[in-house]
């Protein structure tokens, strides 16, 4: 394995994960940041961070790392990091082509000695039965003998700057112990919270998917009860509220569950547990509740227009939001589209507001064209599907500014003072 003061390191993939880690890297280490995406590179050479996780200052303060969209680059690295991304296809089965391909690029640059490290979130398994054959296939070396593996899950939440890289506590595996010890000991570097390491890359896998699968779970559960409440008009938040003063009620709220991990990891650990015969209720259950939650919210807005006697049909609706979270400028995976989607059925016209959001992403990932600046006094209904803080300061008069006289406000993560409705 590589001495510690000859360490060189590639991160593999600069999305939300991977450019932290390449720029906590980049104040310690020589550090290559790599992607095939030619426009993020040209980006952060010019010191520009779409995904907003890191300001320029922040960038600059790297001074060991460099950018490169060429594979060929990565011949000089003997640490490779790879955190390229691992979502679901139209199936919602695995989708490991990026995982593949960046094997591929990183066996080819493989040498003796040399340690991969996979970050991205997979079932329990993967990398060392995806991965490690494609990097002995492009390297022709051999695994623990030649080169090593290790696997760290990321525990980074885009838009949070609170729980950042450098103080999230950081779990560490590797193929034998003595590459354990050198991964353990290659992110006590940066992390100031520590490592906490496991004994099997399997081990670390399952941790990383099971993080997620209990959030989806639990929110699905208080979603549940959000549907169930709504029928018996009780406000779910007021109970939930009631039961949290109880020392070991857990603090879940419902809504929209989006995003690239928390509605995409479950269906990795469940297709992995389907391989081996065991077909998954619980969690499968939690996933089909969770994605059902957007049309939900539209139906209900239908409804309280019916009963103040709006029409539907042609009637306009702003949506304020379209990010998969608040103060984030993330479209993947965003079940707000579902939202828009049931409405549009209705024939209602609908209009997204999201000043998070570049307005060329928003049309080529859902065709949508976002609104500028909506007009005061003209919706029919307005519903805050996500609670970034622009909306949260305008209030629910200011958001009620843009409304018709009687028009409906539908507040899906109950953060107004006062809406007509809540999730
Ligand atoms: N974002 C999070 O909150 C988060 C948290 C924990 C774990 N993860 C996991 O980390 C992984 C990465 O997620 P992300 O959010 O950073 O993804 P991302 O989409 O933000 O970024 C991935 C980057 O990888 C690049 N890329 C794709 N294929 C590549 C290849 N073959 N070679 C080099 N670069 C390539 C893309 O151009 C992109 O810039 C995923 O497995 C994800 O599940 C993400």
């Amino acid at each position: 394995m590589p001495a510690r003061d000859d360490i060189r390191i590639a991160v593999i993939g600069l999305g939300y994960v991977g450019l932290p880690l390449a720029v906590a890297f980049g104040r310690k280490h020589a550090t290559l940041g790599f992607d095939i995406d030619r426009d993020r590179i040209d980006g952060l050479r010019a010191a520009h961070d779409h995904t907003r996780e890191l300001s320029a200052d922040e960038l600059h303060a790297a001074s060991r790392l460099r950018y490169s969209d060429d594979a060929a680059a990565l011949a000089d690295c003997n640490v490779h990091i790879v955190t390229v991304p691992t979502p679901v296809d139209a199936y919602k089965r695995p989708d490991l082509s990026a995982l593949e391909s960046a094997s591929r690029a990183v066996g080819a640059a493989l040498g003796a000695g040399h340690v991969v490290i996979f970050e991205s979130t997979v079932y329990p398994g993967a990398t060392e039965e995806i991965c490690v054959p494609i990097l002995e296939q492009a390297s022709g070396l051999r695994f623990r003998e030649d080169f090593h593996v290790g696997y760290s899950p990321e525990r980074i939440n885009p838009g949070d700057k609170q729980h950042r890289l450098e103080n999230t506590l950081k779990v560490t595996a590797g193929s034998c112990p003595a590459s354990a010890g050198f991964v353990d000991a290659l992110y006590r570097d940066i992390i100031e919270a520590g490592t906490h390491r496991v004994s099997s890359i399997r081990v670390a896998e399952a941790a990383k998917v099971i993080e997620n699968t209990q959030r989806d779970v639990n929110i699905a559960l208080v979603n549940e009860l959000a549907l169930i409440f709504e029928r018996l008009g009780i406000d779910t938040h007021e109970v939930l509220e009631a039961a949290g003063t109880k020392w070991n009620f857990l603090p879940f709220r419902p809504g929209l569950v989006g995003g690239h991990c928390i509605g995409v990891d479950p269906y990795y650990l469940t297709h992995k547990a389907q391989a081996i015969g065991y077909h998954p209720e619980v969690i499968l259950a939690g996933r089909r509740i969770n994605d059902s939650m957007g049309l939900h919210v539209a139906q209900r807005v239908v409804k309280l227009m019916h009963q103040r006697g709006l029409q539907t049909a042609g009637a306009r609706v702003l949506v304020l939001g379209l990010a998969f979270k608040e103060n984030c400028p993330d479209l993947r995976n965003t079940r707000v589209v579902d939202v828009i989607a049931e409405l549009r059925s209705y024939g209602v016209e609908v209009d997204v507001h999201d000043p998070w959001v570049a307005p060329a992403y928003a049309q080529a990932e859902h065709g949508l064209s976002l609104v500028d600046t909506p007009e005061h006094g003209r919706y029919d209904a307005m519903i805050l599907a996500v609670p970034h803080a622009q909306f949260v300061a305008l209030g629910s008069a200011g958001i009620r500014g843009y409304g018709k006289p009687g028009a409906v406000l539908f507040d899906v993560k109950a953060v107004l003072a006062e809406a007509d409705a809540r999730l």
